[in-house]
């Protein structure tokens, strides 16, 4: 069975029970700022899950591309992944539940559709004799899950084969803080030697793999003071998740999630690369499946559409941190090929551009980020390493001060999980609270530009910073009627003197493309533009058609600027402010820089005359 088998069994048979396929979304949550990444299908779904109507009906199914940061460290055996892609279906509301609303369905028709997809022979066939599950137990919040347990028994199951547990285990959700949640059932399959098969199923057992979980979401977690609390839904959900690489390995009986289709390719390019193979050695195939797991995670959010770059904040840190393991990682297999990185990615997007489109839609931006990030990382990677070994050599205590590790990531770029994995390689600790007080103080010492940025306004409120502030927002504005919608902002750097503005953008500007945007601000400037200023919902504010770079830093209500004349809008963006009153306060705009900031990325810098 490949990926794209499985895939469509799976949606062709939740199809076939009256559910509509819905396309994965972002792998960035638009609704949860919460969270830096979508890591269950359920996410997109949340504000349904809540109660809104969907627009496609009460049953769905999906292929959702998710990451979970959780345990990167743990990438290396065979079961872990920090990219996956989960099947799911859900049912939002139950016309047979106690509250009647909705046209879905609700625990029985759930287990059911999920066992029938599993043991029948039209669909994966798998033998029930392997399969154990698990339902909640109950604790003081909610109940012992007693419907699952029985529909389980009605299906067949032992007793020993449904294991009661915990809160800790069968509850799931919510994705962030706050949310939909409930009870779960998990289904599992034993993965281990068949002639040794247990009656009983022991969760704790490494043989007994988790394929699929079906949540029963009929509670919501709310904020309670600075506590949480649960009370219950409008209506009663169903959202379930299974793995699609970890039933790959199942059906395929190679016990491990790199031996699949969904990696194999990865792993012969890296075997190509490295000159070794896979299973030469224990520390072979780790630092295989590391590469192949990480590069392929860095280029699925790299692709996401949302351009965003290695960084060292937020999904930006996230991807950094990827790639510069999978870098040492393919250090310590001895990959000595020029800019290597690329070769690995080029796979991932040829394996996956069929069911994400984005890939190849991004492709350039994906590969342009890694090479500049593996040749900035390179530089200093190895020397970085000698310097690691010399501060070790020494040590009697066991501990990697702050400062070591800190001095690590300044000088070398060490990510503070790299030197912790290094540090664990050699039996030794790095001491976290030392390395944060030292990054605090660091930051103490240059105020971050981004902590103005989160605001997303101006922290220098001198009247020439605050016209500039409002030509910036005629530039972007400008730059996107110009060169396309595609143009976002990337940055911004105001001083009293002149704007220095960031933008997503492969190219060097031309004169005539230069000077259009140049008479398009002028032109606004001198129409005298009124600047109005309005707070609303994020979602009102996007829906608007109101750009936002640092969304994920807003809460819930934000201002929103528009720049115009009665119903005419020529600028529209989320921001803190301040701004003038009346763009003819401008005086005359001129573009005195244009410049390569990044790969994709142009930088302008411009100044006002004239005022
Ligand atoms: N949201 C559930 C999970 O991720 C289905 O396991």
């Amino acid at each position: 069975m490949t990926s794209k088998g499985l895939r469509k069994i799976f949606l062709d048979f939740f199809k076939s029970q009256g559910h509509i396929i819905i396309p994965s979304s972002s792998l960035i949550p638009e609704n949860d700022p919460t969270v830096l990444f979508t890591t269950a299908g359920m996410h997109p779904l949340v504000p349904y899950l809540l109660g809104e109507k969907h627009p496609e009906g009460n049953k769905l199914a999906s292929c959702q591309k998710c990451i979970r940061t959780s345990d990167i460290e743990e990438v290396g055996d065979k079961t872990h992944l920090t990219f996956f892609e989960m099947l799911g279906n859900w049912s939002l509301g139950d016309p047979k539940a106690p509250d009647g609303i909705g046209s879905g369905y609700f625990k029985e028709k759930s287990i059911k559709m999920s066992y029938e997809f599993l043991t029948s022979k039209k669909y994966l066939g798998l033998d029930k004799k392997y399969l154990a599950v698990s339902v909640f137990a109950g604790n003081e919040n909610a109940e012992f899950d007693k419907e699952s347990y029985d529909i389980w028994k009605s299906l067949g199951f032992s007793k020993k084969r449904i294991a009661k547990l915990s809160q800790k285990s069968n509850w799931w959700g919510p994705a962030g803080q706050t949310g939909p949640c409930g009870p779960c059932t998990e289904i599992f399959y034993w993965a281990g030697d068949s002639q040794t098969i247990p009656d009983e199923f022991n969760a704790d057992d490494d043989n007994w793999v988790e394929i699929w979980n079906n949540v029963f979401m009929e509670f919501n977690q709310v904020k309670d003071g600075n506590d949480y609390k649960l009370s219950f839904l409008k209506q009663k959900n169903v959202d379930t998740g299974m793995g699609l690489e970890r039933v790959l390995s199942i059906l395929n009986k190679v016990n491990d999630i790199y031996k699949t289709e969904a990696f194999s390719n990865l792993i012969f390019k890296i075997e190509q690369l490295s000159k070794k193979k896979y299973n030469e050695s224990p520390e072979i195939t780790k630092a295989m499946r590391i590469i192949a797991d990480h590069l392929k995670a860095a280029s699925f959010i790299l692709g996401d559409d949302k351009g965003i770059a290695p960084s060292n904040i937020d999904q930006g840190y996230i991807i950094r941190r990827l790639i510069r393991r999978a870098i040492r990682y393919g250090k310590q297999l001895g990959i000595t090929y020029e800019l290597w990185t690329k070769e690995v990615v080029k796979i991932v997007i040829h394996d996956y551009l069929e069911q994400y489109p984005e890939l190849q839609r991004n492709a350039d931006f994906i590969i342009d980020q890694l090479k500049t990030e593996e040749l900035k990382f390179k530089k200093t990677l190895s020397i970085g390493l000698k310097k690691f070994k010399k501060i070790i050599k020494n040590k009697t205590n066991g501990l990697i001060s702050g400062k070591e590790a800190f001095n690590l990531y300044q000088t070398y770029g060490f990510p503070i999980e790299m030197t912790e994995e290094l540090a664990r390689e050699n039996d030794l600790v790095v001491d976290k609270e030392d390395y944060l007080k030292e990054v605090k103080e660091h930051q103490k010492l240059s105020r971050t530009a981004s902590a103005g940025k989160f605001k997303g306004g101006l922290s220098d409120a001198r009247k020439e910073t605050v016209r500039l502030h409002t030509a910036a927002h005629l530039l972007l504005a400008a730059l996107r009627q110009v060169l396309g919608n595609n143009i976002f902002q990337k940055g911004s750097n105001i001083t009293k003197e002149r704007l220095r503005f960031d933008f997503s953008y492969p190219e060097k500007l031309t004169q005539e493309q230069k000077q259009k945007v140049e008479d398009l601000v002028n032109k606004a400037i001198k129409d005298d533009l009124a600047v109005k200023m309005e707070e609303m919902e994020l979602k009102k504010a996007k829906d608007s058609g109101a750009l936002g770079v640092f969304d994920a830093k807003y809460g819930n209500k934000v201002k929103v600027y528009t720049i115009g004349k009665d119903n005419y809008v020529f600028s529209r963006e989320i921001c803190g402010g301040p701004h003038v009153k009346h763009t003819g306060e401008l005086g005359h705009f001129k573009i005195i820089k244009e410049q390569s900031s990044s790969a994709g990325v142009r930088r302008i810098k411009a100044i006002l005359t004239h005022i």
